[in-house]
């Protein structure tokens, strides 16, 4: 089999990590996750890339982009979660089985954060287990496509 091909995509103010708001987000920089989460054993084989951007575009363009090169996307929109329609388009538009994953509990924040309309696109969400959080998401999309999308 080949390696299941995924995409984790971070959006804006998660370059800061480490730094930003410890006490929300945690003391690990976005190298240290994404190696925590490269470095893990899924019982699968898969191949991990990693992209990041405090810019909407970006985002936009990287995911148009993935179409036909990657069997999953994880994104964390940051901010944009709460009101990109263009993000959620993008990511029906390429129609990749997607997660949204965000590090803190955005059901425990401020009344803003409690929506997001970029989930309306994805397979599933997970939110508030830090880091966890996107070694979760690769192990739902190994499932997902191997067991398949009906439950
Ligand atoms: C976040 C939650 C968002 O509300 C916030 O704007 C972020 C990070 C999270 O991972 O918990 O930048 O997506």
């Amino acid at each position: 089999m080949q390696p299941i091909k995924i995409l984790i995509i971070n959006g804006p103010n998660l370059n800061l990590l480490g730094v930003r708001e410890k006490n929300v987000y945690g003391s690990l920089t976005l190298e240290e996750i994404n190696n925590k989460v490269k470095n893990f054993q899924y019982g699968y084989e898969v191949s991990i890339d990693f992209f990041q951007s405090n810019n909407e575009g970006e985002i936009i363009t990287t995911i148009g982009e993935s179409m036909y090169k990657y069997s999953g996307i994880i994104i964390n929109p940051a901010a944009y979660s709460h009101y990109s329609i263009a993000i959620l388009d993008a990511i029906r538009s390429v129609n990749i089985p997607t997660v949204e994953v965000h590090l803190s509990n955005i059901y425990k924040r401020e009344e803003y954060r409690r929506k997001s309309v970029t989930a309306e696109g994805c397979i599933g969400v997970i939110t508030g287990f830090g880091y966890f959080g996107y070694i979760m998401s690769v192990n739902a999309i190994i499932n997902y496509i191997i067991e398949g999308s009906s439950f």
